[in-house]
């Protein structure tokens, strides 16, 4: 453990420490003690300073733990979650994980962090992962069918998001193809899959979600797409171990149930919560941009897409569209987000 990690820990609760305690709890000295408190205040947390008082977290922070998210799994997700890593800062958990893939034959195997330096997004973006209270998970899930079998696999795991988002109590998130979940044409989570091994044999699968939940403001400045966290639009603050084993849950089913039948368990839903149907957008292909009403999804996962008089159908794409007067969503996020 670094000492900012050990004074996390030992701040996270809320209340006042001060730079003594802290010091003497830590073996290190008051301007060591501040130092770590400073590259804390740098990753975006806020924690307040006062004479004679010490330190203190603007609000309490629940640090993820892998005890707790074990504990609070049902028996059939426990027992599919192999391994479960957390880690207090990494690269990237899908970069983490797509290296396990290559050195162990394992299915199953979960690792989230608290903040990644190197987040990354759909397209080469980057995801800006900083400390405090989001999520970041990837799960390493191995199919028998190989990677053409897939073709909807991300929008099965958008499906699971909005299921576990829901069990939270928000009920009016969105899906926006492929992958985005929105609350209000406002990016509240996203999702990067990430295949290792041959596009005919079976293939392993780093599904990656990034979840806001408590987001740093001054953080999120590079990100140039409208954004939102969990605990705003609900109000209240949000237990992320009871969230990791809830999303851990609807993700392991998600991909079981995707591997026997498809996109099929998932379409009702799909159709319940999509953002674009009924709206007319606008597709960005190698090929140039084309415009058409969006039409739902079909069994592969493709945009069904109403345009001259006939249904087209797009694999691929990034979609902007205009979801209300004054809100423009598009899937170029410039800094990633
Ligand atoms: C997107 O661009 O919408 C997808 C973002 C996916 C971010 C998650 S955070 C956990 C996992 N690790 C990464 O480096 N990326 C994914």
């Amino acid at each position: 453990m670094t000492l900012a990690q050990t004074i996390l820990t030992l701040l996270a609760d809320g209340e006042f420490q001060s730079g003594p305690a802290l010091g003497q709890a830590t073996g290190c000295s008051r301007t060591a003690v501040w130092k770590a408190v400073q590259s804390l205040q740098n990753t975006g947390l806020e924690i307040y300073c006062v004479r004679g008082k010490g330190y203190r977290l603007a609000q309490p922070v629940e640090l993820l733990n892998r005890d707790s998210i074990l504990a609070a799994l049902d028996i059939d997700t426990r027992q599919a979650v192999q391994q479960l890593d957390v880690y207090y800062e990494i690269d990237s958990t899908n970069a983490r994980l797509l290296e396990v893939a290559r050195q162990e034959n394992t299915s199953g195997y979960v690792c989230i962090a608290e903040c990644q330096h190197m987040g990354r997004g759909r397209r080469g973006r980057r995801w800006v992962s900083p400390l405090g209270g989001n999520l970041y998970l990837s799960l390493l899930w191995r199919f028998h069918a190989g990677a053409t079998s897939l073709g909807g696999l991300s929008l099965a795991i958008a499906v699971a998001m909005v299921r576990a988002l829901r069990d939270s109590g928000l009920v009016s998130a969105q899906l926006k193809w492929p992958n985005d979940i929105l609350l209000d044409g406002h990016k509240l989570a996203g999702i990067l899959l990430e295949l290792s091994g041959e596009s005919s044999g079976p293939c392993a699968v780093v599904v990656g979600v990034g979840l806001n939940i408590r987001t740093p403001v001054r953080e999120m400045s590079a990100v140039d797409q409208p954004w939102t966290d969990l605990e705003s639009a609900l109000g209240k603050t949000v237990s992320r171990n009871e969230l990791t084993a809830s999303l851990l849950r609807h993700l392991v089913h998600a991909v079981t149930d995707f591997e026997q039948q498809g996109l099929i368990p998932f379409m009702d839903e799909w159709k319940q919560w999509d953002a674009l149907a009924g709206h007319e957008i606008i597709l960005d292909l190698p090929t140039g941009v084309v415009r058409g009403v969006a039409r739902g999804v079909d069994e592969n996962g493709a945009l069904l897409l109403a345009r001259n008089g006939e249904l087209q159908r797009h694999h691929s794409g990034e979609v902007s569209v205009r979801l209300s007067a004054n809100m423009e969503s598009s899937g170029t996020y410039g800094a990633g987000q």
